[in-house]
């Protein structure tokens, strides 16, 4: 049990359009969040989750979380690498050496998924990410809604989470390069700004993230396919 798990799930879900925060929509038995932090538990090398919650959060204490490993809340912060910062101090603190960060918005993460990043997260010193090769044609598109011109998709990955990484590497590059840059919108890109490059692991078409209204209907059904 050498890995903490990092959750953030600080986020106010602004795109869903929803009354509560998106981690806290219900799929079936649970919540988001729950099922999110489920599947990290279901690895054995997971000891501890720490789920960075934002500081006005009237939900998170009344989840009933029943698992085996500890389940920690943490402060957030005004952006998503803040609250995954409070998280990893959080982790090391507790004397933990590796973190792997997942989306709390991303409740269909698979068993062998979570495996084969853990994996090479440990293995490969600049960590692993799940992503997926894209599949789709990309435009460059303008402000007002006109295709410029069409991006070769060679090489493009679309990255996922969790993404697995040694907690020191991942503090001397936030050090370099700060919370605050904008284009940190997942942890790999602080430790590509150091100039490492994180392994990418596949990652499985399912392991969606809810973002817009209508993601948690195929959530539901994407599910009982993952439990298996
Ligand atoms: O908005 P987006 O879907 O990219 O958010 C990804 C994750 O980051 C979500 O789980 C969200 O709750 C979390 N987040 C956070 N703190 C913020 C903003 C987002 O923990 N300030």
């Amino acid at each position: 049990q050498s890995v903490a798990a990092v959750i953030p799930a600080a986020g106010i879900g602004q795109r869903m359009q929803a009354a509560i925060p998106k981690q806290y929509l219900h799929i079936g038995d649970a919540t988001v969040l729950e099922h999110s932090i489920r599947a990290m538990a279901r690895d054995p090398r997971i000891g501890a989750v720490f789920v960075a919650t934002a500081s006005d959060d009237r939900w998170f204490a009344q989840l009933e979380i029943d698992l085996t490993i500890p389940v920690v809340r943490v402060e957030g912060g005004a952006t998503r690498a803040q609250s995954v910062a409070a998280g990893v101090t959080a982790a090391q603190r507790a004397g933990y050496r590796y973190v792997a960060v997942h989306d709390a918005a991303r409740p269909c993460l698979a068993r062998s998924e979570l495996a084969a990043v853990i994996e090479h997260g440990l293995e490969h010193s600049a960590g692993a990410l799940l992503a997926l090769p894209v599949a789709d044609t990309i435009k460059r598109g303008s402000a007002s809604g006109y295709a410029l011109e069409t991006v070769p998709r060679d090489g493009l990955w679309q990255a996922l989470t969790p993404q697995v990484f040694s907690i020191s590497v991942l503090l001397d590059a936030w050090r370099m390069i700060g919370l605050d840059d904008p284009l940190l919108t997942d942890e790999a890109s602080a430790i590509e700004a150091l100039g490492l490059q994180p392994r990418l692991v596949m990652g499985r078409r399912t392991n969606i993230k809810i973002t817009q209204p209508g993601d948690e209907v195929i959530a539901a059904a994407l599910l009982p396919e993952i439990l298996q």
